[in-house]
Order: structure tokens, then sequence, then C-alpha cells
């Protein structure tokens, strides 16, 4: 499928840095990018070796096909390991047999991966590289909204485990990030509005006024707007960078990202990881039950909570928890997954609250009560 893009304005290339001194590296954001993806990928690369990991669906979209065309234009030889589409993907099963394939294909430590996905395909192939000869280099290519503004940026790579969601994994940084905005339109809607509750989380972290942005233009970006799509990629790859600079392994204001994923995760494990909530779905629930708890903890006063639901169901995403069959759910058990996250400390909960849109705080040792009397409010359908 075509990614030609239509306007100037969406062909100009965009180039942001994430600043980690001997490891920093560029976002390349732009329509058409991939078509030309070999040529931004060369001056990286440590020889003219590489292994895309991708999906089927990727690669049925017609990306795996531009960017092997490309790669070859710029004398770079690729071969290809394409997986099943789907969280599923991202576990130990597909880990082993991810690496013992590139061993099997006699790379060496110069040979580069390329992860060309959404936020799986990202996830997985950076553990490979992170763990593959004791590390090798990647590139991320994202291809959903989601990977495009969040977890191609960062360095943060995991997989699932039967525990729970990434909690084995590595800070392992890429090389490059080539983010070709024209391949969102190949996205099933779904996918797109998934990937719109992480654009959505930075606004309520700390940018008031892009959330008021995205009241205004949200609706229209989902709906293709390629020039609404860019702009908000960009303020949010902007801000991701700024955040990953100043915290590359989360010591501190890195965790802020987190916002809606303590909940958000516990509601992807108790779905089951076959498609039934995306990940960005239980983020923005996850998002609505944070700004609930703040406000029951007297932090965010106001009708923030109201203005964020309201947000979402304007844009078709999720709230609450009325799409999903919670017949055999329990607080406990919602609770007993929040115990695995990685973020909890000694036993105790960690939450990202807000006091308000844009006023988001990292909150540890936040009592199990008043988080499960917000759990009971959404199984009973009252938030
Ligand atoms: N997705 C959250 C982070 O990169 O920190």
């Amino acid at each position: 499928m075509s990614t030609a893009p239509t306007s100037p304005a969406e062909t100009a290339i965009e180039r942001l840095t994430v600043d980690l001194d001997a490891r920093s590296y560029d976002i390349l954001i732009g329509g058409g990018l991939l078509a030309d993806a070999g040529a931004h990928i060369k001056p990286v690369l440590r020889s003219d070796r590489v292994v895309v990991i991708t999906d089927e669906n990727v690669a049925q979209a017609g990306h795996l096909a531009t960017l092997t065309q490309s790669l070859t234009a710029a004398g770079i030889t690729s071969q290809a390991i394409v997986l099943e589409p789907g969280e599923q993907t991202k576990d130990f099963a597909h880990l082993e047999r991810v690496c013992g394939e590139l061993l099997e294909m006699g790379i060496d430590r110069k040979t580069a991966l390329i992860a060309l996905g959404g936020g799986v395909i990202g996830d997985l192939t950076g553990v490979c590289a992170a763990l593959t000869l004791r590390g090798i280099d990647f590139i991320q290519v994202p291809t959903t909204l989601l990977a495009q503004v969040d977890s191609s940026v960062g360095g943060k790579t995991a997989i699932n485990t039967p525990q729970g969601k990434n909690l084995i994994g590595a800070f392992y940084q890429p090389r490059l990030v080539l983010a070709d905005t024209g391949v969102l339109d190949t996205l099933v809607p779904r996918e797109l509005r998934a990937g719109y509750a992480e654009v959505v989380k930075y606004g309520v972290i700390d940018m008031p006024d892009f959330f008021t942005w995205l009241e205004g233009h949200g609706a229209a970006l989902i709906d293709g707007d390629a020039a609404a799509r860019r702009e908000a990629i960009l303020a949010c790859c902007r801000a991701k960078a700024r955040i990953v600079s100043a915290d590359e392994t989360e010591q501190g204001q890195r965790a802020l990202l987190n916002l809606g994923h303590t909940f958000g995760h516990a509601l992807e494990a108790e779905v089951g990881y076959g498609g039934g909530l995306l990940h960005g779905e239980g983020v923005a629930i996850g998002m609505v039950m944070a700004l609930t708890l703040s406000a029951r903890l007297g932090q965010c006063p106001g009708n923030d909570g109201a203005r964020l639901a309201a947000h979402l169901a304007a844009t078709g995403l999720p709230h609450d928890l009325s799409a999903l069959d919670t017949s055999t759910w329990t607080t406990e058990r919602l609770l007993g997954h929040m115990m695995k996250d990685k973020k909890t400390e000694g036993g105790e909960l960690t939450f990202i609250l807000a006091r308000g849109i844009g006023g988001a705080f990292i909150e540890k040792a936040v009592p199990q009560a008043p988080v499960a009397r917000v759990l009971e409010e959404f199984l009973s359908g009252q938030s």
C-alpha cells in the first residue's frame, strides 16, 4: 500500500535528539521516510548487514518490501524474520526462536537489527539486540502510533511472562528511530485509537495546553488528518526525548510516563493478552482510574477526571469497564496483578497521580484500601 505523502509539509523531515552522551541518537519524523530508510540508516551502521524483524501484518501492508528496497538501494544486505502479530509474540518462546534464528544466520557483532513494527516487535527486537552476542545495534522503525509516540523511543525493552507484563527486559537504546507518519494510514482504526491514548497521556502528565489542543484536533487526527498527526507525534517525541535524556533508567521523573499503566497493566493481565484489551485501551481506562484515585485521595479537585473521560469517549476510546466482561473479576485479583508491577517497592504500591490535567506526580506507598475502592467503583459501574 502506498504511503506517499500528500503535501511538502508532510515530507519535511524533523530531527530530534535523545541526548545520552555516547548513546545519544536521533529520531527522524516525516511522511514517506520508509522509502528512503536505507539512506538514513546507513550512517549509523557498523557493517552493511542488517536483519529486519517484523510481523505478518506489517509485511502484508507492504512496509517490509518498501524497507527492503530502500536498504538494497543504499547497498545494505538484509534478511528478515517475520513473526505472528499480537502481544503473545512478546514472550520467552519467541525470544529464544529469534535469537536462535539470528545465530543460525551467522550474524556477527557488527550486524544490526531493525525493528519494523509496533510496540511488540520493538520490545522483542530490543531484548534480542541486548542479549545476542552480548549486545548488537538495533534501529527502531515504528509503524504504529503507539510505537511512534512512546515505545520506540527511550530504550525500554521487555517481554511478558505468566507473572506479568514487561517484567523481563533491559534498558537498551536504539541507534536511530525512524518514524514514517505515512505508514499510519495502513493501521486499523482500533490500533490507531489505542495509540492515541499514549498521545493523550503526555497532555495529562505535564502538557495541559497540548491536552486542550488535542480536545480540538484529536478526532481529526484519528480520522486521518496528516498535519494533526505529525504535530502530535512531534510534540510527544519532544516530550519523550526530554524526559528520557534527563532520566534514562527511571530513577525519578521518567516514571511519570507510566501514568495509567499500573491500573492498565492489571486490566490487561486480567483480560489476557489475546487482543481483548489493547495496551493503549488499558492505559486509557487506567488514566481515568488514576485521576479518580487522585480525587479520592483529595489530590485532584474539580472535574479533570470527567474531562479526560469525555475526551477519551469523544475519540472512541474506553474510559470505564463497560465494554469488558468483568463478571469473574474481583478487586483482590486486580490488586494481585498490581503487586507484581515493577514499580512496587517493598510490597508497597507506587502510582502516578495527578493534581489535574497537566499535573502528574509520583506517589509512593499508596495504601491498598483507596485503590480497592476505586476498583470497586469501576467494577460496579459507578465510574
Ligand atoms: N513507556 C514508558 C517509558 O518509556 O518510560
